[in-house]
């Protein structure tokens, strides 16, 4: 895992973009997993920035989303499909049959779920997963107790993200109780991983993440075993790390060691 402590939300947006930026035009990644919830929204912000500028181009981009309510039509206020839709697809150019979500309002359950799966892999998997973090250590909606293994599926939500997420609701009655979610198998099965977290309100489930062991408890926490994850987060979601000396003394040698990896090819091609 490679953590990336940052000052503030904003060096974590600009870090993350500019990763995203990067994998798009160098690394030719087409196939993105995208998260919502209120931490990606400033990504959201850059990226259309990004693209207006025209320094990203979302024409060949493929995405799936992470998960969806149970319950709610896709014009819904609160669907995540109609936030993706605000806060990012209505804003660039990438084409709308390229985008995937998965439905409020399947017929069936579960071939609804085993069709999803088969179009990540038929669009060749995903190259780059965004994540955020759950308070309590979920990502996309596994909560707490889902298998490390499990595949995309209905998910009863628990009452902290119930309550986390009433914010975006009228009442406490009309926040969904149910979701549908990738699995953390199907999370693990991205090429590549950046979740990002900010906020004191992340720092236990930062610290249960990255450094408490791994467990079910803590979906997040899989993480660990994926051999390429990026997590950038800030200070405040940092704050309880034991190891965060480290994480910077690392980030730190990594631009010394490209320096080092780039005189040594040179060293190679002038010989
Ligand atoms: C929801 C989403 C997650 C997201 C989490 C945290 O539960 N399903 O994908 O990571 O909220 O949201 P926020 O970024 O608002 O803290």
């Amino acid at each position: 895992m490679n953590v990336v402590i940052k000052a503030d939300p904003k060096a974590v947006t600009e870090f993350a973009c500019e990763m995203v930026r990067e994998r798009l035009a160098h690394d030719r990644y087409r196939v993105l997993g995208l998260p919502t919830g209120g931490t990606p929204v400033l990504l959201y912000q850059a990226l259309i920035a990004s693209y207006q500028r025209g320094e990203v181009d979302f024409a060949e981009v493929i995405t799936f989303n992470l998960d969806e309510y149970l319950g709610l039509e896709p014009t819904h206020p609160q669907s995540y499909r109609r936030f993706m839709e605000e806060n990012l697809f209505s804003h660039v150019n990438i084409r709308p049959e390229n985008i995937h979500f998965l439905s409020g309002l399947p017929d069936d359950i579960d071939e609804h779920c085993a069709d999803y799966e088969r179009k990540i892999v038929e669009a060749g998997g995903i190259n780059l997963q965004i994540l955020g973090l759950g308070r309590d250590g979920h990502i996309g909606f596994n909560e707490p107790t889902s298998s490390l293994r499990s595949r995309t599926r209905d998910k009863t939500l628990t009452k902290a993200t119930i309550e986390d997420n009433r914010r975006y609701f009228a009442r406490e009655e009309d926040v969904p109780r149910w979701a549908l979610t990738m699995g953390v198998g199907t999370i693990m099965d991205a090429h590549e991983i950046l979740l990002l977290a900010t906020g004191r309100n992340k720092a236990d489930a930062m610290k249960a993440m990255v450094e408490g062991p791994m467990t079910a408890m803590c979906p997040g926490s899989v993480l660990q075993v994926h051999p390429r994850v990026t997590v950038v987060c800030d200070e405040a979601a940092a704050a309880k790390l034991d190891h965060d000396a480290y994480y910077r003394w690392m980030e730190e040698n990594d631009y010394r060691m490209q320096g080092f990896l780039d005189e040594q090819r040179r060293r190679v091609e002038s010989n």
